[in-house]
């Protein structure tokens, strides 16, 4: 997969190079190229920002040098990936969709975001996916991409050395993961669970599942009832 990120923080992005996704680039997986935005803008002062029309607080990215720069790196039929608050939310379904996209092109946002004709005119030969990576707000793009790389990076199809161990992770069935133990059995007065160490497969399967329902309907009760997350009544006096 090739991955192209557009920031006016280049060196942000540097962690792009270590850990798991340095792993998935080492192995061949994944090919990053980062881009200075403000090369593609051409007045003294590398302007990449201006006023909101209609007023407010804050700057709006201005679309010349974005226009420019995605003309130069999201070819058509790339999918462009703008990471915003206001996106649809990352989840474990949207990153395993786009692990499967050959090129993936990053606009990492600043300020109060990207002028909305910059996402109406890219999609008009790419696919466009605004991502939140959760309700809360970041300062811009660039960490939401570091996020939604990593979680796409170690989906790619060779990249887990044992792909079954995807399968029982947090997420994946719609649950979140059993609590997990390794040695010593005793530790500071606390003991494994004794069905743990009972060598008993089924007696231990029922057991993580029984385990990840109760964490789930405790912590993320939206997850275990995704109908109950949001109700009309949430949005009454919004609209
Ligand atoms: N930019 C600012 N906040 C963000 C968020 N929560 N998700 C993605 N991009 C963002």
């Amino acid at each position: 997969m090739r991955v192209d990120v557009v920031t006016i923080f280049p060196e942000y992005l540097a962690p792009l190079g270590l850990s798991l996704a340095g792993r998935a680039r080492d192995a061949g997986l994944l090919d990053v190229h980062v881009h200075d935005l403000r090369s593609w803008t051409h007045d003294r002062h590398r302007t990449v920002d201006d006023t909101p029309y209609g007023g407010g607080a804050g700057m709006v990215m201005k679309p010349e040098p974005w226009g420019e720069a995605l003309d130069a790196v999201l070819p058509d039929g790339a999918t462009l990936v703008v990471p915003s608050p206001s996106g649809e939310p990352l989840r474990q379904a949207l990153a395993r969709e786009l692990a499967g996209r050959e090129h993936l092109v990053l606009a990492c946002g600043r300020y109060e975001g990207i002028d909305q004709r910059v996402v109406e005119d890219a999609a008009t030969r790419a696919e466009v996916r605004e991502v939140s990576v959760g309700d809360y707000v970041l300062n811009g793009g660039e960490a939401a991409a570091l996020v939604i790389v990593e979680a796409v990076a170690r989906l790619l199809p060779g990249f887990m050395g044992n792909p079954d161990s995807l399968l029982e992770e947090s997420h994946e069935d719609g649950l979140l993961e059993y609590p997990v133990y390794t040695r010593p059995a005793t530790w500071r007065g606390r003991e494994v669970p004794p069905v743990l160490l009972s060598g008993d497969h089924g007696a231990i399967a029922a057991w993580r599942h029984e385990q990840a329902v109760r964490r789930t309907a405790e912590r993320r009760p939206d997850l275990a009832h995704p109908a109950r997350a949001v109700t009309s009544g949430d949005l009454e006096g919004h609209l």
